[in-house]
């Protein structure tokens, strides 16, 4: 249908163009050949008023959703992250830090869309939230320690954040002021597996290796470069964990 019309819209398109303006928006191909130029591809779709952009590129993101599952360095299930209105004893930004016990209304539900590659970075925003804004699962540091490092045993917490632009450093959350140091777009995944990797970025915008850990006995969620540094002379030691978005 389109194709057979194309070259009908096409002359539409160049008339419109020409009535609009007397500056030729696009090179000729004769133009681009004399230049030794390959002819241009057709690009009218875009300039059509309400018309699909049947010949631009506009790459696909894929939409996600479910929860979040954290799994033992066995492949084990440790439990899903929680969704809890109950403020944890950390900071105010700690609602989803934790794993949920309590069955499945307690379990925080999650959406994204990702590119067909799962590169990040991109945000996860929490979907049936039980406590107030901010909703995006990110990453939350304070005004002293907002940097992980292969060599240190600095956490930064796994918390509920506002939304931050991408590759950026931690910026300074809008409702906690200079205390709260926050990132959301950390994320990317596996296509096929569906495990969520965080890539957190320093202030220096060094990009450290960010494990994910988890202390069970304080039933908390953390990220941090160094989760053998965390465990020396600690005494609610933590393990590494994957996280993997799976079907509610
Ligand atoms: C969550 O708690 C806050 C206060 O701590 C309250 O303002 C808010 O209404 C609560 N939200 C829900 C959904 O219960
Ligand atoms: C991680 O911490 C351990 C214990 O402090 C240390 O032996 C190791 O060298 C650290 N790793 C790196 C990459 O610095």
């Amino acid at each position: 249908m389109l194709l057979t019309n194309f070259p009908i819209a096409t002359s539409l398109i160049l008339t419109l163009l020409s009535s609009v303006s007397c500056k030729p928006v696009h090179e000729t191909n004769a133009q681009r050949m004399a230049r030794g130029l390959p002819p241009s591809a057709p690009k009218f779709g875009r300039t059509l008023p309400g018309a699909k952009r049947t010949y631009t590129s506009a790459i696909p993101r894929i939409p996600y959703s479910g929860r979040l599952e954290v799994r033992q360095e066995d492949g084990s299930v440790a439990g899903y992250v929680r969704n809890s209105n109950s403020s944890g004893a950390i900071s105010k930004f700690d609602h989803s830090s934790g794993l949920n016990f309590l069955g499945p209304e307690q379990e925080l539900h999650v959406s994204f869309t990702a590119p067909f590659s799962g590169n990040g970075p991109f945000d996860i925003v929490a979907s049936n939230p039980l406590f107030p804004a901010p909703f995006y699962v990110g990453a939350s540091g304070t005004a002293d320690i907002n940097s992980i490092a292969g060599d240190s045993r600095n956490t930064i917490s796994f918390s509920n954040v506002e939304q931050t632009p991408k590759n950026t450093i931690p910026i300074a959350s809008a409702t906690d002021g200079l205390n709260t140091f926050i990132e959301s777009a950390i994320w990317s995944i596996n296509p096929k597996t569906k495990e969520l990797k965080a890539q957190y970025i320093n202030p220096d915008k060094s990009k450290p290796e960010t494990i994910i850990g988890y202390d069970i006995r304080a039933n908390r969620l953390f990220f941090v470069g160094n989760i053998t540094a965390y465990n020396v002379n600690n005494d609610t030691p933590a393990s590494t964990v994957q996280l993997y978005l799976v079907a509610l």
